[in-house]
């Protein structure tokens, strides 16, 4: 499975574990930069996951900023996309048997490598759950149409 991955330099550090984090795990994972952390603007790394994913070059986008807040929101302007500011596995898991979020916001620094780990393993392995949750997910498609 491919994954891309972004970062602005609040998230660098972070980004750069998680990405090695995954590619032990099997992925295949895009590093869609920065290469180093001199300050950048998380919007321009945001749009380049969300569209990857957006394009279906992979099937989902982990970026990483200060909060994760900026990332989602950005990234939440393509079309199709639907990012998820995640602080914990629980909602890692309900946001993809929920929402079918197919990109993970996380904070590079309020939340720690570990628990961002546990949360990736949460969103990745996590199906959506169908059923009641597709119309309303549906509902959010006809938002954007
Ligand atoms: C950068 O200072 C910070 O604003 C950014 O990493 C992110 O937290 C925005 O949402």
């Amino acid at each position: 499975m491919r994954i891309s991955i972004a970062s602005d330099h609040a998230g660098f550090e972070q980004k750069q574990q998680l990405t090695q984090y995954l590619r032990d795990k099997g992925y295949d994972v895009a590093d869609l930069g920065p290469e180093n952390d001199d300050r950048v603007d998380y919007p321009d790394f945001a749009e380049a996951v969300a569209r990857s994913v957006a394009d279906d070059s992979s099937r989902f986008g982990v970026l990483v900023c200060g909060t994760g807040i900026g990332m989602a929101i950005a990234a939440n302007k393509v079309h199709g996309i639907r990012a998820a500011n995640v602080i914990n596995p629980q909602f890692a898991e309900l946001a993809r048997e929920h929402n079918d979020a197919n990109v993970v916001a996380l904070s590079g620094r309020f939340i720690d490598i570990e628990t961002n780990k546990l949360i990736l393993d949460a969103f990745l392995n996590t199906q959506f759950g169908e059923g009641r949750h597709a119309g309303r997910v549906q509902k959010i498609n006809c938002i954007e149409s």
